[in-house]
C-alpha cells in the first residue's frame, strides 16, 4: 500500500540544512570558558582510552565554526610521540581531502574555507588507508553513528576510498550539544564507528 511504503520519508535537503543551522547555533553559543573546558575534557577522554594510545598515526583537524578545539589534543599526542596529520583540500580531485603530516615545523597556509592547512608537499602525504585513527569534525551525530557535516561531503568522499576491511577507525569529535535524536542520513554518508565528546565515549560497532 502506497501510504505504508512512505512511512519512512527520505531525508530532505531542507531538514538536513535546518539541522545544520540549529546545531551550529548551539555550539556557537558556547562561551570561551566552556570551549576551553571542553577541549581539556576531550584530552582526558582520549588519553583515558588506553587502546587509542597503542595507535601511532592520527588524523585530526583544526577547529573552525566553534567546533571542539583539538589543539590541546594535538599537543598531547605530540608529547606521547604520535604522528599527527591534518586534512588539505586535494589540489586535483575536487571534493577530496589529502592528509599531511603535521608537526611544530609545518608551514601553514589558509585554504578557501579560511582554515589553516599544511602547505602541500608530496613527501608528507599519508595515504588514507595507512592512518590508524581518523578523527573527524562534524555538525551533528545521533546514537547510531550517523554523521552530518558542514555540507561539503569532503569526509564522505575521502572515507569512501577506505577498503571495507580497513583497520583504520573513524571517530567523530563533537561537543555534547551536537548529539541529536536522529540525523537524516543519505546513501553516500559514511557513518561513524565511534564518537568522543567531552562527556562521553560512544561506540556504535
Ligand atoms: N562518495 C561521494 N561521491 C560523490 N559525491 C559525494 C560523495 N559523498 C558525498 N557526496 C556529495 O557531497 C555533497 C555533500 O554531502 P553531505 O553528506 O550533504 O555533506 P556533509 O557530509 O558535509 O554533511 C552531496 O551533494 C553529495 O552528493
Ligand atoms: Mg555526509
Amino acid at each position: 500500500m502506497a501510504h505504508l511504503q512512505q512511512a519512512v520519508p527520505p531525508a530532505s535537503p531542507h531538514s538536513r540544512q535546518a539541522l545544520r543551522q540549529q546545531v551550529r547555533q548551539f555550539r556557537q553559543q558556547l562561551t570561551a570558558a566552556e570551549q576551553t573546558k571542553a577541549a581539556t575534557e576531550l584530552v582526558r577522554q582520549v588519553t583515558s582510552t588506553n587502546w587509542l594510545l597503542t595507535k601511532q598515526h592520527f588524523a585530526l583537524y583544526l577547529a573552525n565554526d566553534a567546533e571542539l578545539n583539538t589543539e590541546p589534543l594535538i599537543q598531547a599526542l605530540w608529547q606521547a610521540g604520535k604522528n599527527v596529520y591534518l586534512p588539505v583540500l586535494h589540489p586535483f580531485c575536487p571534493g577530496y581531502l589529502l592528509f599531511l603530516h603535521y608537526d611544530s615545523s609545518s608551514v601553514m597556509q589558509i585554504n578557501r574555507f579560511n582554515i589553516p592547512e599544511p602547505q602541500l608537499n608530496c613527501a608528507r602525504v599519508m595515504p588514507v588507508a595507512a592512518l590508524d585513527i581518523i578523527f573527524t569534525p562534524l555538525v551533528a551525530f545521533d546514537a547510531t553513528g550517523n554523521r552530518l557535516g558542514m555540507g561539503g561531503g569532503f569526509y564522505d568522499r575521502t572515507l569512501a576510498q577506505l577498503p571495507a576491511a580497513s583497520p583504520c577507525q573513524v571517530i567523530g569529535l563533537a561537543h555534547n550539544c551536537q548529539q541529536v535524536a536522529a540525523v537524516p542520513a543519505e546513501a553516500w554518508d559514511i557513518p561513524l564507528q565511534q564518537v568522543i565528546t567531552p562527556a562521553k565515549y560512544f561506540d556504535f560497532r
